[in-house]
């Protein structure tokens, strides 16, 4: 199933060769013939910590980098269409979902807060009358960009039950910023992060980028230190990726040794402020585990990322059971993701009970995908609950890992294989090199739109 390249060949290649935060990446997904009807597909699913997201897939501007599905619209027609579509969406899926409870919420995009204070009412609506989340009971998150954190969103947002609050900042530095086409200032960001904070949201997290044009470790650090000033619960710090289709193009080794480096020094300035690295890319302040555990009520089930379920509503969103993930077709290019909106808004609401896009996991993928969400977060993979779950051995399964042990990648101690700092540092290669050939070669023909 897995990759045949040994690890240390494989290792020499760039050490950014993808980004796992799901797998497999939606360029493994393909139409679904035929269709797969919704309601027999979540009978078979335990639903009783799932994860409800809702994607947004508009924004003020197109920053160079961005490869998500989203696109620029000022059109108060367009999207009220696309709040009306999701709520549709919303009923139907409700009814072939049944008997639910929700354990997590996350509305993201693109930019939700783009959206004006009604549409976010009706989206909170959706979640909580529609959908049946408890929004005052479990962990909600929202994804916002400086220029519209606005000070009545943000309060909705909190008194509806938010509690983490999710910035795109990038850099504090105004030349790398508009490297990128993004439009905000820095004293707009210092504004709305002060915002954030009086708006009372437990946890705030700020998104950094680094390898930006003109950027440099040093300039890298000011931006770390100019976001610590406010204090973040979370930090995550992103290599630039740029991928095809998006608006910046460069790539050579003096790039890679530029984001490395960035990468070791924002990391070591993180821990030494009282941070600890939760994966590659997210850091939390040391005392704020046990705070945000304790957020969440007693009676509240706590979703597990790497068994339990996800409920996408919205264009781009994903769904996730164990055997299938599902979603809209997937785009960069503005036209292409125009076309795929237009075709979501006119979706019938009978063709919203089908899946037709996505990826069957067998039970090699699954237990792929669990030995790569475990092992690239602090978390490591549990050795027990990996057999309980697959009534397997994890070295008979995946005789490969004693490579990473080999070049001292991972660690195995206490029932447990975890990565190493230097393992951490190469997540984005580990990860890759585990893709099964399956999801390689869906990966490798996929007709990038
Ligand atoms: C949905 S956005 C955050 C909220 C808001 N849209 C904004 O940008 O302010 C998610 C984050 O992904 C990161 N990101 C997006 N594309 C990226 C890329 N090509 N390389 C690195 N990070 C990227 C950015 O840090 C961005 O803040
Ligand atoms: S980084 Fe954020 S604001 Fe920029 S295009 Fe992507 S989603 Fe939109």
């Amino acid at each position: 199933m897995l990759t045949t390249k040994p690890l240390k060949q494989f290792l020499k290649q760039s050490p950014y060769q993808a980004y796992v935060y799901s797998y497999p990446h939606k360029t493994a997904y393909r139409p679904l013939n035929p269709p797969i009807n919704l309601t027999e597909l979540w009978t078979q699913q335990d639903k009783q910590a799932l994860f409800l997201y809702i994607h947004i897939p508009f924004c003020e501007m197109r920053c160079g980098f961005c490869n998500l599905f989203t696109t620029v619209t000022h059109n108060e027609d367009f999207v009220t269409q696309y709040i009306r579509t999701m709520q549709r969406q919303a009923q139907r899926v409700k009814t072939a979902l049944g008997e639910a409870s929700f354990a997590r919420f996350a509305l993201g995009g693109g930019t939700p807060t783009q959206l004006p204070v009604h549409h976010l009412e009706t989206i909170l609506n959706i979640a909580e009358e529609t959908m049946g989340a408890n929004l005052q009971q479990i962990p909600v998150s929202v994804e916002m960009s400086p220029e519209t954190a606005h000070k009545d969103k943000l309060q909705l947002l909190r008194d509806r039950g938010v509690d983490r609050a999710s910035i795109g900042v990038q850099s504090f530095i105004a030349s790398e910023v508009l490297a990128t086409q993004r439009r905000q200032t820095t004293p707009q960001v210092e504004a709305a992060l002060t915002r954030m904070r009086a708006a009372g949201f437990p946890t705030i997290n700020i998104d950094l980028i680094y390898g930006l044009p003109s950027q440099t470790v040093e300039t890298w650090l000011k931006s770390i230190l100019a976001a610590l000033k406010f204090q973040p619960e979370e930090i995550y710090l992103y290599p630039l990726y740029v991928r095809p289709l998006t608006g910046l193009g460069c790539s050579d080794k003096e790039w890679d040794d530029n984001r490395i480096s960035c990468y070791r020094e924002g990391r070591s300035l993180l821990l030494s402020e009282g941070y600890t690295q939760v994966s590659m890319r997210m850091f939390r302040r040391r005392e704020i585990k046990q705070e945000i555990n304790s957020l969440v009520s007693p009676s509240s089930p706590i979703y597990c990322c790497q068994s339990d379920g996800m409920l996408g509503l919205g264009c781009g969103a994903r769904s996730y059971t164990e055997t299938l993930h599902y979603s809209n077709e997937y785009a960069v290019g503005s036209q292409e993701i125009r076309d795929i909106l237009q075709a979501y808004m006119q979706t019938p609401d009978e063709t919203f009970d089908y899946a037709t896009y996505g990826f069957q996991l067998n039970i090699e993928e699954q237990r792929c995908r669990y030995i790569l969400l475990s092992l690239l977060s602090d978390e490591g993979i549990n050795f027990i609950a990996y057999q309980q779950r697959f009534q397997s051995d994890i070295y008979y399964d995946f005789p490969e890992l004693i490579q990473l042990i080999d070049l001292e990648l991972a660690t195995p101690a206490e029932q447990k294989l975890t990565l190493t700092a230097k393992g951490m540092e190469l997540s984005d290669s580990i990860g890759a090199w585990l893709f099964s050939e399956q999801v390689n070669q869906l990966i490798q023909t996929y007709n990038l739109k």
